[in-house]
Order: C-alpha cells, then sequence, then structure tokens
C-alpha cells in the first residue's frame, strides 16, 4: 500500500509494533533524522559502489547485535539504494522480517520504491541478486524533496516523464507547466499518480515476465549511455528514451512532444556516442534473450507497446542515428 502526503506519523500503527529499526544514510539521517520514528538506526553509505553484499552482511551484523528477530520491522528512510539494501535485508535475515519503505528521492518516490524489486550489486553487474517482495507499505511524504539536490531531482523527473510518457496523458500535460519540487501539494498529486501507474502494471506482472519492460523505457540505450558516456541516470534515460523513440520509428510529433518536456526540466535529448562502444554495452545487456531485445514503442504519449527487436535491427537503427 503507497500512502502519499504528510505521513510520517502513520508509522508506528502501519507496522504494528514499536520494535522498530531504521535503515538510511548519514545525509538522510542529517538532514530528516526529525521525521524518524522512535527507533533504532542503522546507517549505511552512500553510492551505487557500496549496494554490495558486504554493506548487507554489515546491516545483518548490527540487526544481531540488536536481537532482532521475526517481531522486528524494518524500514528503509532514504533513496533508491537504502530501499533497495533494505527490501534485501529483510526479505533475507532470518528468512524474512516485515518491512515498509520511507523513499527520500524524487527518483525513490515515482519509482525505486515501487514494485517490490530489491536487490544488491554483484561484481560490478547491478542488481545482480536479490527478491522481489513487496514492503508492507510505502509512505512517501514530498516533504523529503525539498532538500534534494538538482542532480537528484533530474534523475527523478527523467522517470517521471517515462512514467508520463508509458501511461499517464494527463501528468504528461501537468509536466509541461514546470513543477517545482518544493510545491508539495502538487508534488503529491505527481508522486500519486506514477505510483499508481507503477503499482498497476507490476500487479499485472509481478514476476517481470512481460508487461513489466515497459517500464524499461530510455534504459536499454540509457544504461548504455551511462556505462560509455559517464552520464547520469536521468541523463542518460532521457536520451534514451529519446534515442528508442526514433530508432523504433516512433511519430515524430510524439518526439518532439517528448523531447520537449524533458528539455523543459533541463534533460538532454541527445548527444554523440560511439556506436560500437554503444553496441557492446547492450550486448550484456539483462532484458536480451538472445539475439532479440523487447522494447516499449510510445503509439501515442501515455500508450505504449512492446515490440521485438534482433541486436542486427538494433544495430542499423544507431548507424542511423549517430
Ligand atoms: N527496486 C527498483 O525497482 C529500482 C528502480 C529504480 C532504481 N532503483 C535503484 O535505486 C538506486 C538509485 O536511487 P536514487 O536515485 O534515489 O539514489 P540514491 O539512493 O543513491 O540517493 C542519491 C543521494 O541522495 C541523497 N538523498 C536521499 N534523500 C535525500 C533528500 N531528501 N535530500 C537530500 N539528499 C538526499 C542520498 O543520501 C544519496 O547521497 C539505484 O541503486 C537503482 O538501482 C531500484
Amino acid at each position: 500500500m503507497t500512502y502519499v502526503g504528510d505521513t510520517i506519523s502513520k508509522v508506528q500503527g502501519l507496522a504494528g509494533t514499536d520494535r522498530l529499526v531504521v535503515i538510511s544514510d548519514h545525509t538522510v539521517k542529517k538532514l530528516h533524522g526529525d521525521k524518524f520514528p522512535d527507533a533504532d538506526v542503522i546507517l549505511i553509505g552512500q553510492g551505487e559502489d557500496i549496494k554490495t553484499l558486504d554493506t548487507v552482511e554489515e546491516v545483518y551484523r548490527y540487526l544481531i547485535e540488536l536481537e532482532a528477530d521475526k517481531g522486528t520491522f524494518l524500514i528503509g528512510i532514504g533513496g533508491g539504494l537504502v530501499c533497495d539494501v533494505t527490501g534485501f535485508v529483510a526479505t533475507t535475515f532470518k528468512r524474512g522480517l516485515p518491512f515498509g519503505l520511507m523513499p527520500t528521492t524524487l527518483l525513490a518516490q515515482v519509482d525505486a520504491a515501487i514494485g517490490g524489486k530489491n536487490g544488491v550489486n554483484l561484481l560490478g553487474y547491478k542488481n545482480m541478486v536479490g527478491t522481489v517482495t513487496q514492503p508492507r507499505f510505502v509512505l512517501s511524504d514530498p516533504t523529503f524533496l525539498t532538500t534534494l539536490p538538482n542532480k537528484e531531482i533530474s534523475n527523478g523527473m527523467a522517470e517521471t516523464i517515462k512514467t508520463a510518457a508509458l501511461g499517464d496523458a494527463k501528468l504528461f500535460k501537468m509536466l509541461a507547466k514546470i513543477i517545482d519540487v518544493n510545491d508539495t501539494k502538487t508534488m503529491t498529486e505527481v508522486i500519486k499518480r506514477c505510483a499508481k501507474f507503477k503499482t498497476s502494471v507490476v500487479a499485472k506482472d509481478d514476476m517481470d515476465a512481460g508487461l513489466r519492460m515497459q517500464l524499461n523505457f530510455g534504459h536499454t540505450i540509457g544504461h548504455g549511455l551511462e556505462l560509455t558516456k559517464g552520464l547520469g541516470h536521468g541523463e542518460a534515460v532521457a536520451i534514451g528514451m529519446v534515442m528508442e523513440s526514433k530508432l523504433m520509428g516512433v511519430d515524430a510529433k510524439v518526439v518532439t512532444q517528448l523531447e520537449d518536456t524533458l528539455a523543459s526540466y533541463n534533460l538532454p535529448t541527445t548527444i554523440k556516442f560511439d556506436k560500437r562502444k554503444l553496441m557492446a554495452s547492450m550486448t550484456n545487456d539483462k532484458k536480451r534473450m538472445d539475439d532479440i531485445m523487447t522494447l516499449p514503442k510510445l503509439e501515442a504519449i501515455g500508450k505504449v507497446k512492446l515490440i521485438e527487436m534482433s541486436m542486427r535491427q538494433m544495430e542499423a537503427g544507431l548507424r542511423d542515428l549517430s
């Protein structure tokens, strides 16, 4: 269940116990520690490099010290990284503790905390080990967003625009009028709409078999650009959505609408790239089945279908774009 708004007072009641352990990071605790429930707090590091089994083991050690057991309720308060680690620890420690999430970045509120996927990186591969387990609740309070640095706002906005383009034409229209993350009332609506869309997709496809693939819009090329061009996630996904759309022959008017909206949030829509390096990074993509990639294609803003594309077609398409 996802609650959006001033929801912090709900935590204890929703958890159904006062034996709470919070997992967070130093930045979030420093900025928003006053919103934490009364609980023991375990702080983890920051940055993708620490999203590993070593960090998970460290958290297990603290939980053992705290004598955590099945009656202990874990609450992740932080960005997507904290949410992913909390979900993984909760579903594996003593074969499973109940948990809830309080996402504090825009990306986590509109995307990462929704859907029950969690996990950590292994040997440099992203999210290589993990589980799919729904948290008992997700509490998204937009006032957390007021302290976000611009880079994190861009990351979240790219995913928000992605959601709107895929399945919510009304949200896409709302985004045309520049939204400020400090506008808590509007952000409440934006987060609710994104959470609703992702929840509905996941509900129809919770084992990631088909429909959920549409959520990868922009990420196939985006991940390749992140790796080969050193772009931030939001920038890479923004360019990825535009490139994938052009490559699949999406109607030029739709592509322009997408480009204009991305640009109005200062997200890039184009970049010079090395086709060979980009293809090599996509060849390792975990969404690829043999030679075939399944990609979401926009039929209109708010309407999508999945299509299959061979690596050869992809390569030819990239040649035309470069
Ligand atoms: N499970 C999923 O379905 C899913 C989906 C998308 C992304 N993810 C994962 O999410 C992670 C990225 O999440 P993210 O973009 O939230 O980044 P993040 O969790 O790494 O957080 C980015 C930075 O923002 C800081 N921060 C968090 N909240 C803040 C606030 N309110 N004010 C100021 N600073 C704040 C954090 O301390 C951190 O330094 C990746 O590991 C990615 O794999 C998971």
